[in-house]
């Protein structure tokens, strides 16, 4: 064989497709693929997709629709779909899209190197939820350099069953993934550069593998030499043991930044979305949090116009957004999704929500400035991470996940450096490089 093949990998969708397609593209590369930036020309494209609303599962057909040239000009083009609408479409894919060669769900990556052999002679569909774990199926790649920043999942699937929501049906049931194999793989991360690493889960907090939690998993992270940051995502606060609170505290690796989406700030709706938690609840938890860690940076994800929200009920969400004060935030209009409980309800007006999304935003965006606004005039340790905008320009991270940019050499990339902290920006703070 002359060169090697091509492969495009789209990834759409939160961390974990990200990860993913990371292990996808390393299991591909072990195979005779090389990565490249765009379709054309690429004997093998990968989407890997994400079913979370309506307009996210969309994409992907008319994605597809954009490959039917590529397909005319390369027979031997081989197009795949992975992820959470594959797990959820399964072969209605390949009825709406036949060109599409290969579907295979979130569970079953570690097969796709024989269903690529398969999928010459004719589409090969793979959405089961095998026993093993993927990921110590899934071949490794050459031992390649990596960004300063890495995601390393622990935990996948979701057994809450929120009304609205297709992650347990996608993902399937909770499993974790023993921490012998985590370490293992953390060192072999950090072996390639990596000084920061991000554990990610559905409900990451809900990690419980040979009798460890997710706290114990990242005290005994902390220990790794050369491991200098750990973060974690997604959570659910009613997995915040006290353990876990107790580490923001204790643990000087773990960053103060925390996601604990609520979807809303009625007790109403939180019960008719199946959250079994209410507002109170959770705003006690944070106080607990804040407690152990004051300057911790809180993020959420809110739902608007769920089936039976009236605008007391929306007025209740703003009420909890006031008082939490959330540094970063995403808040979305509901999306009936097939299959769901709630998709069977009653629906609030299309306009409603909307209007809503935009009072909700305006509030958020304000909380959002503000946090922003009181960085300046701080000296913060910045994590430098890649080259930015303006040439001689540096990118790196805040342990309140902010970006921040300054002037600074590229061998930079990697250290933790004090940054005077100079404006904010509506996304980004710009600093100066204090130097050490
Ligand atoms: N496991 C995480 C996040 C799952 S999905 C958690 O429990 O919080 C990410 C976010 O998408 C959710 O927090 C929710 O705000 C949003 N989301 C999920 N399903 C949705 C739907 N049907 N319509 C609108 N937003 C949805
Ligand atoms: Fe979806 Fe709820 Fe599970 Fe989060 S906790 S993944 S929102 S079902
Ligand atoms: Fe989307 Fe699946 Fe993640 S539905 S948000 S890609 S778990």
């Amino acid at each position: 064989m002359t060169g090697r093949k091509k492969l495009f990998i789209k990834t759409y969708g939160c961390q974990m497709n990200v990860y993913d397609s990371e292990r996808m593209g390393d299991a591909l590369g072990a195979r005779g693929f090389e990565q490249v930036d765009s379709p054309e020309g690429a004997d093998m494209i990968l989407l890997n997709t994400c079913h979370i609303r309506e307009k996210a599962a969309e994409k992907v057909y008319s994605e597809l629709g954009r490959y039917k040239g590529l397909k005319a000009d390369n027979p031997g083009l081989k197009i795949g779909v992975a992820g959470c609408v594959a797990q959820a479409e399964g072969e209605e894919i390949i009825r709406r899209q036949p060109m599409v060669d290969l579907v295979v769900g979130p569970q079953a990556y570690h097969r796709l190197p024989e269903m690529l052999d398969k999928a010459g002679n004719g589409p090969v569909v793979d959405t089961d939820f095998p026993a093993e774990d993927k990921f110590t199926h899934l071949p490794r790649g050459p031992k390649a350099k990596r960004a300063p920043s890495a995601f390393l999942t622990v935990q996948e699937g979701c057994d809450k069953f929120c009304a609205f929501c297709v992650v347990p049906y996608t993902r399937g049931a909770e499993v974790s993934r023993p921490p012998a194999r985590l370490l293992e793989e953390a060192r072999d991360l950090l072996a390639r550069g990596v000084v920061e690493i991000t554990l990610l889960g559905q409900n990451v907090n809900a990690y419980q593998a040979d009798g460890w939690s997710l706290a114990r998993l990242i005290r005994e992270m902390a220990k790794l030499d050369g491991l200098k940051r750990i973060r974690f995502t997604t959570s659910h606060p009613n997995d915040m043991g006290d353990d876990l609170i107790a580490a923001f505290g204790e643990e000087e690796k773990l960053m103060p930044y925390l996601h604990l989406p609520v979807q809303s700030g009625s007790d109403k709706i939180l019960k008719a979305m199946n959250r079994k938690h209410t507002a109170e609840g959770y705003l006690e938890l944070l106080e607990r949090i804040r407690a152990a860690r004051p300057d911790i940076a809180l993020s959420g994800d809110f739902i608007v116009g769920f089936p039976g929200e009236d605008e007391a009920d929306f007025e209740a969400t703003l009420e909890l957004c006031q008082e939490v004060r959330y540094a970063a935030a995403y808040s979305f209009k509901y999306s009936p999704r097939p299959g769901t409980p709630a998709a069977e309800r009653s629906h609030v007006d299309e306009a409603v929500k909307a209007e809503r999304l935009q009072r909700l935003q305006t509030l958020l965006g304000e909380h959002q400035f503000a946090f922003q606004q009181s960085m300046v005039g701080q000296t913060l340790p910045v994590l430098l991470e890649r080259p930015g905008r303006e040439a001689g320009q540096m990118v790196g991270k805040s342990p309140y996940l902010q970006a921040v940019h300054m002037d600074a050499e590229p061998e930079l990339a990697g250290r933790i450096v004090n940054a005077k902290i100079l404006r904010s920006e509506r996304n980004s703070l710009a600093g100066a490089l204090l130097k050490p």
